[in-house]
């Protein structure tokens, strides 16, 4: 059954293999065979006919599945909670991650099925929905090819592992920079020796130093994981052509340097047959790129000093970060800690974005005290204008966001990216960072350890996309970078992100 994903196993941390056993959820990968011996086992694929229809239609009309690797696993939990509330969808997804959507859109989702008068389309999707423009939407904000649709919601994105044909070898990282081979992945597994993912307590690192110099504002990032759900995976033929590792998006650019592609056709053409190459959670946090730690000290007039990590391609993140803020100086650094990219969601572009947005902020007198706004451009001209208010504990109350994306071709699918990104830029600031040792290497290997903010903890968004017809462009790269430089002015400017990780870790 391919719509059950494997995201973190056996950790038991992300959902995405949730099934039904005797009508309760359970996360497969933590449940043993002979738990359920005897038992009915439901994946997404035979649930009550009627019911999946509703959540399908639902999923689609409100953009809540965008990769779509997390999203039969949240089906099956929310087919089981039934017609609930608010605060009991939200309670049921703390079950569960999901990287792309920001939760915002799979909770409308979830009550749009439960209300009685919703009814779906036959097709799942809803009358004057064209999946050809959504995609088309999807394929801008997500930097991937992507679909959009009923078969996205039940896991058929086409994603790499899912494709393989039969009789593959399977290939797994064996640790010591080469590859496990087997006949199947246990015996692949077993002979690489599986490291088993834990959560380090490790206080978090910040390896670039502040640089000298009369600063009105001064920030200090670290390394912040990926953490997309599809895990890393390819397979190839010899001679072929490997399969990516991002079939449906879900990725934001951080797999443009996965190891899995190149390893799957080179492990083809050695052993003459098509090989499957397979991470595992703690393989990609542990191999995978990560977005560069930066320090920086900005002056009111624009001009300062913009140090990030190095990446192996000399120049992209430097003159990323240059286009969106010229007056800044910009190093990149060589440190001891895992391979970051200059790929991942707007790195560096986005640090300078929200350095500038925020001096000028501040030179114009800041935000009330807890509520802030920030505008940014992006290089092909979207601009996003953001708001963020915080309640009485400091914490993100509601975010509005207003777009000018061209053509929007989807209102829902461009608004699902938009909520996506300010949830992804509220983790960035408040709660997301991976814990790296003085030997450069990621020691929080638990899917939960990367601070990905929950359903819970993550507010509603108010998205207004302005109606144009220009030609259509990215938006989620800005609506990213300004909720992040609203986020911080509204937070007081504090000199470290993330701000307040114990707040969603400790909980
Ligand atoms: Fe949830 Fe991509 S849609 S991880």
């Amino acid at each position: 059954m391919r719509s059950v994903k494997d995201g973190c196993s056996p950790q038991g941390q992300c959902g995405c293999c949730t099934v039904l056993v005797e009508g309760a959820p359970r996360v497969a990968c933590v449940t043993p065979l002979r738990r359920v011996e005897g038992r009915d086992v439901l994946t997404v694929d035979g649930l009550d006919r009627q019911v999946r229809d509703r959540l399908v239609g639902a999923f689609v009309a409100h953009g809540a599945s965008q990769c779509g690797f997390c999203t039969p696993g949240i089906v099956c939990r929310l087919a089981a909670l039934g017609a609930a509330d608010a605060e009991k969808v939200q309670t049921a997804l703390l079950a569960h991650l999901c990287r792309c959507t920001g939760w915002r859109t799979i909770l409308d989702a979830a009550l749009t099925a439960a209300a009685p008068t919703f009814a779906p389309h036959p097709a799942g999707a809803h009358d004057g929905f064209d999946e050809a423009a959504a995609a088309r939407r999807a394929t801008i904000e997500g930097g991937a090819a992507q679909q959009v649709g009923p078969g996205v919601v039940l896991g058929r994105g086409g994603f790499a592992d899912d494709t393989a044909p039969p009789g593959c070898l399977v290939a797994v990282p064996d640790g010591a920079g080469g590859w496990a081979v087997g006949e199947t992945l246990a015996e692949a597994r077993n002979a690489a020796g599986k490291v088993q993912g834990r959560r380090s307590g490790r206080p978090l690192a910040y390896p670039l130093e502040v640089p000298e110099g009369d600063w009105d504002l001064t920030l200090q990032t670290t390394w912040v994981e990926p953490a997309y759900l599809e895990v890393d995976a390819s397979w190839c033929e010899p001679g072929g052509m490997p399969a990516s590792p991002a079939a449906n998006g879900g990725d934001f650019g951080a797999k443009r340097t996965s190891p899995a592609p190149a390893a799957a056709r080179a492990l083809a053409d050695r052993h003459g047959r098509a090989v499957r190459v397979v991470l595992s959670r703690e393989d990609a946090v542990r191999l995978g790129a990560k977005r560069p730690p930066a320090a920086a000290g900005i002056r009111l007039d624009g001009t300062g000093v913009l140090r990030l990590a190095a990446a192996a391609e000399p120049g992209v993140l430097a003159a990323a970060a240059r286009s969106a803020a010229p007056g800044l100086h910009v190093e990149e650094v060589p440190v001891v800690g895992p391979p970051v990219s200059p790929h991942v969601r707007a790195a560096g572009w986005a640090e300078a974005a929200v350095l500038l947005a925020a001096a000028r902020s501040a030179g114009a007198g800041g935000g009330a005290a807890g509520t802030a706004t920030a505008a940014v451009a992006s290089p092909e001209g979207a601009t996003a204008q953001a708001k963020v208010d915080l309640d009485g504990r400091g914490w993100p109350r509601l975010v509005w966001l207003e777009v000018d994306a061209g053509e929007p071709l989807s209102e829902v699918t461009l608004r699902s990216y938009l909520v996506g990104a300010a949830h992804m830029a509220l983790g960035w600031v408040l709660s997301e960072g991976i814990a790296v040792g003085d030997d450069g290497v990621p020691e929080d290997l638990t899917i939960r350890s990367f601070g990905v903010l929950r359903a819970r903890d993550t507010p509603p968004v108010e998205v207004r996309i302005h109606p144009t017809r220009n030609e259509p462009k990215r938006a989620s790269d800005a609506a990213f970078a300004a909720v992040a430089a609203a986020a911080w002015i509204a937070l007081g400017l504090p000199a470290r992100w993330p701000v307040r990780r114990a707040d969603t870790l400790g909980r």
